[in-house]
């Protein structure tokens, strides 16, 4: 029998060493989501200066090797680039007003990124994550099934802690999707959410009825608002982003084919075509494996396609 062989260690690069970007370095460093994590940004001092805050950690951590600067090189060999660069919501700020400033900024990392990790897939993070996920894919060449954004995959979490709260069970005992938009026209697909096996609607405390419609739409209305709360008392989000970007990073490493509302551009799923955005998808080492169909009442559907035109508008005002 062969002796087994050594795994060819994984490697991150994250593009943009902002608070974004170095969050997610730390926690796919933390969690051990790659083997090796790469920081990139145009400004040299900050890429070695965060480089080197996070290498004093290593003997703590579980990644094995961080490196980067402002070189592209950098990100040679990558099996995941996630990008961060570009800029950010001001208080107030829609994520979709940041379309064109952004869009711009991408066209001019995809060449650098297609040359120095041709095999990577790629995860948009810089919003409008859902117009520069259709960017990148159309103007790099890309294979659909390559570049994936975090979508709602943070709002989704958002959303099971907030439920998590209310009826004091584990969020990961709450079972929860926002779908659409990673922005103002997302919404939660209440129609399949669960607390452990029982359906939100019949959640039942005191033998009554926990959540009328109006108690869910304040919940929604929190989720899609989290943002700018957050931005509001400290400048931008950060931490939870992170997590939840090396949790899709390792699902594609790991091949995990797990189940996450990360967006792709989407191929007539519920009708929509050329437009990405968040559907629960299978993720695993070819990035996208395949977007779940979910069956959704009429409301539901009707909202999705309100999503997909928000982000069609936005793409067609930056072509
Ligand atoms: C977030 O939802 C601002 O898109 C960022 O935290």
């Amino acid at each position: 029998m062969d002796a087994p062989t050594a795994a060819r260690p994984t490697k991150l690069a994250v593009i943009g060493a902002g608070s974004v970007g170095v969050a997610i370095a730390y926690a796919a460093l933390i969690r051990g989501s790659a083997d090796a994590v790469a920081l990139y940004d145009l400004d040299r001092a900050k890429a070695e200066a965060e480089v080197l805050d996070l290498a004093h950690g290593l003997p703590f951590l579980a990644g094995k090797r961080v490196e980067g600067g402002d070189d592209l090189r950098t990100i040679a060999g990558s099996d995941v680039v996630v990008v961060t660069a570009g800029a950010k919501q001001r208080p107030g700020e829609p994520r979709l007003a940041l379309a064109g400033r952004n869009a711009e900024i991408l066209r001019r990392l995809m060449p650098g990124i297609r040359e120095h990790a041709p095999e990577a897939i790629v995860v948009l993070v810089t919003n409008p994550c859902d117009v520069l996920t259709v960017v990148a894919q159309r103007e790099g060449g890309l294979d659909p099934a390559r570049v994936l954004s975090s979508g709602t995959v943070l709002d989704s979490s958002r959303l099971r802690w907030r439920l998590s709260e209310l009826v004091r069970v584990h969020p990961r005992s709450v079972h929860a999707l926002m779908i659409g938009e990673h922005g103002d026209s997302e919404f939660p697909l209440w129609s399949r959410t669960t607390i452990g096996p029982v359906l939100v609607r019949e959640w039942r405390e005191d033998g009554e009825l926990r959540f009328d419609d109006a108690a869910l739409d304040r919940i929604a209305d929190d989720v899609v608002h989290a943002a700018y709360r957050i931005i509001e008392g400290k400048g931008a989000t950060s931490s939870a982003i992170g997590v939840s970007t090396a949790r899709i990073v390792e699902a594609i490493l790991g091949d995990e084919h797990a189940v996450l509302p990360v967006s792709s551009v989407l191929d007539g799923q519920h009708g929509i075509a050329g437009i990405a955005l968040s559907l629960p998808t299978v993720v695993g080492r070819a990035g996208i494996e395949r977007v779940l169909e979910v069956p959704m009442e009429d409301g539901e559907l009707a909202a999705l396609h309100r999503s997909a035109d928000a982000i069609a508008a936005s793409l067609a005002g930056i072509a």
